[in-house]
């Protein structure tokens, strides 16, 4: 009896850190790095297919991913999300608009890349590629240690 105690006690504990580490919510730092190093994998891809010349129709779905994760990006910084292991400049809340500018920027260029690739326009999904790239480099030069 005391054993089954004891056992309910330790699954009562259990569910209750549980609901602890959820009201604390999602780790929002490796959640966005995450998002970022598979943005970086698709990027790459994109950057191999236009490179090689292959079937740019595959890329409409990869341009979508990234054009919403760039829509999301300004809301992955809350407040207090500066601390920790994390390249974020503390710029990004310094300079809400100029940060929201780079992401909108990411975005439209996936877009277009989006956009190309389901028209098969090979040109334009390479100089929206281009785009992409630049739109990256920019916000990393402004708002990410290096
Ligand atoms: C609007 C700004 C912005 C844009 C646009 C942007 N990034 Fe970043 N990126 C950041 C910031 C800020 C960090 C640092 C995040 C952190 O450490 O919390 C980062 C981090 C990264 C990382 C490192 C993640 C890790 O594991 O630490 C990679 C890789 C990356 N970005 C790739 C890209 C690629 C590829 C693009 C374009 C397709 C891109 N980023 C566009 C702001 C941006």
């Amino acid at each position: 009896m005391a054993k089954r105690i004891a056992l309910f006690a330790a699954v009562g504990l259990g569910v209750l850190g549980i609901a602890a580490a959820r009201a604390d919510g999602p780790d929002i730092i490796t959640l966005r790095q995450t998002a970022f190093d598979l943005n970086n994998a698709s990027f790459a891809y994109i950057r191999a297919v236009v490179k090689e010349k292959g079937d740019v129709k595959q890329l409409e779905a990869p341009g979508k991913a990234i054009a919403r994760w760039a829509s999301v990006i300004p809301t992955m910084f809350p407040a207090g999300s500066d601390k920790g292991k994390t390249k974020a400049k503390s710029e990004i809340w310094s300079d809400p608009a100029g940060f929201k500018k780079d992401a909108d920027a990411l975005q439209a260029a996936s877009m277009k890349l989006a956009d190309a690739a389901k028209a098969g326009d090979t040109e334009a999904v390479a100089a929206a590629a281009k785009s992409m790239g630049e739109a990256c480099g920019a916000c990393h030069r402004a708002y990410r240690e290096r």
